[in-house]
């Protein structure tokens, strides 16, 4: 199969792009701009370079990895965040319906309001922030679009990559010495980027219809996060400060309590999520 990536030079587009190259499908990987491992420009905010890009590589899956992922920045840079997040997905709609691509895009579990984690994919979806609002409009727009398309909602990703996530950031912190605030109050089940890209790729191969959950098994708060983090590398514990949300001041609202309930995923993408403490092993090298 011919995959073409979206943002190949983010924390999942990186990841997609090592996995494939060893695989039997062919890549297209592309980025914002020409460069890292983007061998072809597409910024999915051009409409006419989506048409020319997807004209000419024909592939037969489309993974769009490329985001405004920054949930405060979405809360001041409105419309950049609803150009990426929702207007340059029904480019991509419309491209995908000419050009017979299946469409495989990326959402969230802040579609939620926290109040009732952890969900299913069934459950209804409320957001809290503006960041939230815009991925729950992409989603609408694919599945109202009548495009074969798969939906992978994930939570708190992390992994290894040049781009600082709450794993790489703690570790990093307690490594210098330096101390670090954690709440206590925001649950999450953190997901390992390379089991991530794993149940994209397994999408991908059975051209998997609808939406999936996808994110770790374990349900931790931040700082509980960062005490396993700490435990596991031999860190000093000391460092790390339990705070409460309130005292954050963040510019977009947190769901406080999400997580998903994996078993639709298991069943049909053969999902096979990486135990916190275990996946904390690429981090050794590093
Ligand atoms: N990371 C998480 O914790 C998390 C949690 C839930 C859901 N998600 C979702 O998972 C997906 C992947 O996230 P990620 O963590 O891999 O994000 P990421 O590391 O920020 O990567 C996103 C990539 O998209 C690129 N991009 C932004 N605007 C673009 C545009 N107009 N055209 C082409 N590329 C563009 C970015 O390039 P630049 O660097 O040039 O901006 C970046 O390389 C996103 O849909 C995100 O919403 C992530």
């Amino acid at each position: 199969m011919k995959i073409l990536i979206t943002g190949v030079n983010g924390l999942l587009g990186s990841k997609l792009f090592e996995l494939l190259s060893t695989s039997e499908h062919d890549i297209i990987s592309t980025g914002r701009t020409q460069e890292g491992l983007a061998a072809t420009a597409l910024d999915i905010t051009n409409e006419k370079q989506i048409h020319q890009v997807l004209e000419f590589h024909k592939p037969d899956v489309l993974i769009n990895t490329a985001a405004i992922a920054d949930v405060d920045l979405c809360e001041t840079e409105k419309e950049l965040c609803w150009n990426t997040n929702v207007k340059a997905i029904g480019h991509l709609i419309d491209a995908c319906k000419k050009f017979n691509v299946h469409l495989i895009h990326i959402s969230t579990d802040y579609i939620f309001d926290g109040t009732s984690g952890p969900y299913k994919e069934s459950d209804s979806p409320n957001p809290i922030s503006y960041y939230g609002k815009s991925k729950l409009e992409g989603e609408k727009i694919i599945i109202e679009s009548n495009l074969n398309h798969t939906i992978i909602r994930t939570i708190l990703v992390y992994g290894v990559h040049a781009k600082s996530n709450i794993v790489s950031y703690v570790k990093k912190s307690l490594e210098n010495g330096n101390p670090v605030n954690l709440v206590d109050d925001q649950h999450r089940m953190p997901t390992l980027v390379d089991d991530l890209a794993n149940a994209c790729i397994s999408a991908a191969s059975k051209k998997a219809l609808g939406v999936f959950h996808i994110s770790g098994e374990q349900m931790l708060n931040y700082y509980e996060i960062g005490s396993s983090i700490a435990d596991y590398f031999s860190l000093d514990t000391s460092l790390i400060n339990k705070i409460k949300t309130s005292e954050l001041n963040q510019k977009a609202r947190r769901p406080e309590l999400t997580g998903f309930i994996l078993d639709k995923a298991k069943k049909e993408l053969n999902y096979k999520p990486t135990s916190f403490t275990n996946s904390l092993e690429v981090f050794k090298k590093v």
